[in-house]
């Protein structure tokens, strides 16, 4: 048992790693350039979709005091303007931040910056009107999901609301698997196997 959990700790370190060493591309990815560029079928599926998530957020609409675990560099937390009131946004990547905090520099958001491994930090009990995660429940494995949703629930004020976008099941088409920097998934991590992100949940 002590060994799982080791394994497990083990992956949640290289997975924090991994995204520090690639906060610089990480954009990229997203907006699929260079190595990430798509073929024009897929490139046009990706945007759809990507719009679809954003317009799910704006009609959700994240008003009040938000929490965003795993902010990243910001492509989300941009959404949150003109909504939110005040966020606290939490990531274990302080280069991440940094993109983020660039991104956000000029906007007209009160925001407040964590450094910290969701896996240790813990919220304020009922601090929050909303809890948003992008592309973050497929990084959660297994045997921590129990207690991040009961970190979630704590974390909400009485009415709180969840807004979750993430991978859907589904193949990945061989192009895109081809364009990945890195397929192997680590013990103990959750794969979502998805589309539009990736063969694996690190994206
Ligand atoms: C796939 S990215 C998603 C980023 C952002 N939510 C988005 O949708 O653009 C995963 C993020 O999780 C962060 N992360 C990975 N492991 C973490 C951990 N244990 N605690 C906090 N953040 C972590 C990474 O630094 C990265 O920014």
């Amino acid at each position: 048992m002590g060994s799982i959990v080791a394994l497990v700790d083990e992956a949640i370190a290289e997975q924090i790693e991994y995204y520090r060493a690639r906060a610089g591309e990480y954009d990229e990815w997203w907006v699929r350039r260079g190595r990430y560029a798509l073929p024009p079928e897929l490139e046009r599926q990706w945007f759809h979709d990507v719009a679809q998530a954003e317009t799910a957020l704006r009609d959700f609409a994240p008003t009040g005091r938000v929490l965003e675990l795993a902010c990243g560099t910001g492509l989300w937390t941009r959404h949150l303007v003109g909504h939110a009131q005040h966020v606290t946004a939490v990531d274990a990547s302080p280069e991440v931040i940094e993109y983020n905090r660039e991104r956000l520099a000029g906007a007209r958001l009160n925001i407040e910056y964590i450094v910290a491994d969701l896996f240790g930090w813990q919220p304020p009990p009922a601090a929050y009107d909303v809890v948003m995660f992008t592309y973050w429940l497929s990084h959660v494995p297994d045997d921590r999901l129990a207690e991040f949703w009961s970190g979630v629930r704590s974390a909400l004020k009485p009415g709180g609301r969840v807004f979750v976008i993430d991978s859907a099941a589904g193949g990945v088409p061989a192009d895109d698997r081809a364009a990945w920097p890195r397929l192997r998934r680590p013990a103990g991590a959750r794969s979502s196997a998805s589309w539009p992100t990736a063969a694996n949940s690190w994206c």
